[in-house]
C-alpha cells in the first residue's frame, strides 16, 4: 500500500531537499493532500514527458518555499500556508486529461477551474487567495494575472519546474 510519509522521505532525500521544507512539505496540510485518492493519482500520470503529476507537485511546492525563505530574508512576509496549499493542489485538476479535456488548450484552459475545485475539496476551508493562485497559476498562457505575490511565485516556481522537467526530459531522449 501507498505510504505517503515515506515516499514524501524518499523524493526529499533523492533531491537533496533541506531538512526544513522537508519538513514545511509534511505538514499536516501537505499529508492531507498526499492521503487523498488525487494524489495516488498523480503518481501514476506522466506530466511534462517523463516525470508525473506527483513528482512535478513536490518540485513546485519545494521550489515555492524556497523563494519563500529567499523573500522572507529580503523583509517580504508571505503566506506560507496559502503557498504550500497552492502549489500541492494547482495541478491536480489536470488528473484524467486525456478524458476530460478534448485539446491541449482545454487543457492549458481549463485545469486551473479543475484544481480549483479538486483544492476545496481537499481543504473546505480554502480562502479566495489561494483559489486565486491555483486559478491564475497558468499565467501568462491564459491571460489571468494573479491577484497576489503568492501567485506570482507560484508562477516562477511552476514554470521553473516544467522548464526543469522538459530539458531533463530532452537530454535524456532514447
Ligand atoms: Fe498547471
Ligand atoms: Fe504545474
Amino acid at each position: 500500500m501507498y505510504n505517503a510519509a515515506l515516499f514524501l522521505h524518499n523524493y526529499c532525500t533523492y533531491h537533496s531537499v533541506s531538512t526544513r521544507i522537508e519538513q514545511e512539505l509534511s505538514s499536516p496540510d501537505a499529508l492531507r493532500v498526499y492521503e487523498t485518492e488525487y494524489f495516488e493519482q498523480a503518481l501514476m500520470q506522466t506530466h511534462h514527458r517523463k516525470t508525473t503529476v506527483a513528482l512535478h507537485t513536490l518540485g513546485v511546492a519545494a521550489v515555492s518555499l524556497r523563494l519563500y525563505y529567499v523573500l522572507a530574508r529580503l523583509g517580504m512576509d508571505l503566506d506560507k500556508k496559502c503557498l504550500v496549499r497552492a502549489a500541492l493542489c494547482h495541478d491536480l485538476g489536470i488528473l484524467g486529461r486525456d478524458e476530460k479535456f478534448d485539446s491541449t488548450l482545454e487543457c492549458y484552459t481549463r485545469h486551473p477551474l479543475c484544481s480549483a475545485d479538486t483544492a476545496k475539496v481537499v481543504f473546505p476551508d480554502l480562502d479566495g487567495k489561494t483559489e486565486n493562485c491555483i486559478l491564475c497559476h497558468m499565467f501568462p498562457l491564459t491571460g489571468k494575472a494573479p491577484q497576489y505575490t503568492e501567485g506570482a511565485v507560484l508562477i516562477l516556481a511552476d514554470k521553473y519546474c516544467a522548464i526543469a522537467e522538459n530539458i531533463e526530459a530532452m537530454i535524456h531522449r532514447a
